[in-house]
Parts: C-alpha cells; structure tokens; sequence
C-alpha cells in the first residue's frame, strides 16, 4: 500500500540500524544488492529524501556511479535474516547474491532498480545529488572510530519517488 514518507518511519529507522536492510542498484543490465544499516530519512530540497553511505570499496560502489536510481527494502521480522547476513558480507563481485542468499527482485515502481521481495517497507529513490566524504572535514572522534582504514563513503542523496508498505 501507497504510503507518505514518514508513515511509519520510527518503526523503519529502528530496523534498519539495529538489523539492516537491503540497498539495490541496477546500472545498465547488472543488479545488486547490499545491506546497509547507516542512512536517513528526511525533506531536503522541498522533497522527501532518503540518504545513504556506500563506501568505494563495495561493488554497490561501482554501480550506482553510473545509477540514476536505488531502492531500500527493509524486513521489519526475522525471516531475511541470513539473507541480509550474506548480503551484508559477501560481494556481487564474487557471487550471485540471487542464488546464494535466495532473494527475489522484483520491478519497482517508479525506478529502474528493483526492491526485494518479502520485505516490509520501501523507498523507491531517484538519485539527486551524491557527495564524496572530505576526510579533512571530519571530526578526529568519527575517523578514527570508522575511517581507520580509510575507504571513506560515497553519500546518496535519494529523492523518495514511491514508499510503500507490505
Ligand atoms: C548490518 C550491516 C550493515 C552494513 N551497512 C553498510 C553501509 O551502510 N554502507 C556500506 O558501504 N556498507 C555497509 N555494510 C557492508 C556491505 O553490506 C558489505 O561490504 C557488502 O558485502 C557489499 O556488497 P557489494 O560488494 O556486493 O556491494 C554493512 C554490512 C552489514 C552486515
């Protein structure tokens, strides 16, 4: 069902921190997915937004460089558990998330890039704006608690085109 942006967002954003929830990029013929926990939702630019953090590293990176959208899914119950486990640990470089963590894509609405199946809440985004970290901005208590290897995020800044609860 067709919701506001906000409806349910206390519920949302605590399962996304606490367990994670699955980003899904598609960039020409190629689909991924990874689970992210750091994000935000919010009204920026006079339009629901959501944020999200993909370091350089991940394959997700090189994708959704070349993206003009991504999706969230978020579980609210236990059942993609293990899924967001292997999505969350393995790379698309290296597997096929579809056949090793047993997810379904299934088409958005509103976006290229699909959501997974058998979650609970999504946020279909159409990438706005997208900035790289300045490590020369950031305060010396997060760098050394996150970036102590470097591998700084990239941050996503998603207009929020279609939300929807399942
Ligand atoms: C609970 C959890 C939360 C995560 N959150 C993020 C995140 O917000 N940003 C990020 O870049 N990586 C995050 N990761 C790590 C990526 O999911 C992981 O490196 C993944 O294997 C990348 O997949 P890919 O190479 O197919 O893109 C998280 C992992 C877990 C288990």
């Amino acid at each position: 069902m067709s919701v506001d942006f906000i409806t349910n967002l206390e519920k949302g954003m605590e399962k996304l921190h606490k367990r994670g929830a699955f980003l899904t990029v598609k960039s020409g013929e190629k689909v991924n997915t990874m689970t992210i926990s750091w994000g935000s939702i919010g009204f920026i630019w006079g339009k629901p937004t959501l944020t999200a953090l993909v370091r350089k590293s991940r394959f997700t990176h090189e994708l959704i460089e070349n993206a003009d959208s991504f999706t969230i899914s978020i579980p609210y119950g236990d059942e993609m558990k293990a899924a967001l486990g292997i999505c969350g640990t393995k790379s698309g470089r290296d597997i096929d998330k579809v056949a090793e963590a047993g997810i379904k894509f299934v088409p958005s609405n509103e976006v290229s890039s699909p959501v997974v199946d058998g979650c609970n809440m999504y946020y279909e985004c159409k990438i706005v704006y997208k900035q790289d970290m300045d490590e020369s901005l950031l305060s010396p208590e997060v760098k050394e608690r996150s970036y102590a290897k470097g591998d700084y995020h990239t941050m996503y800044y998603g207009e929020i085109v279609s939300c929807y609860e399942k």
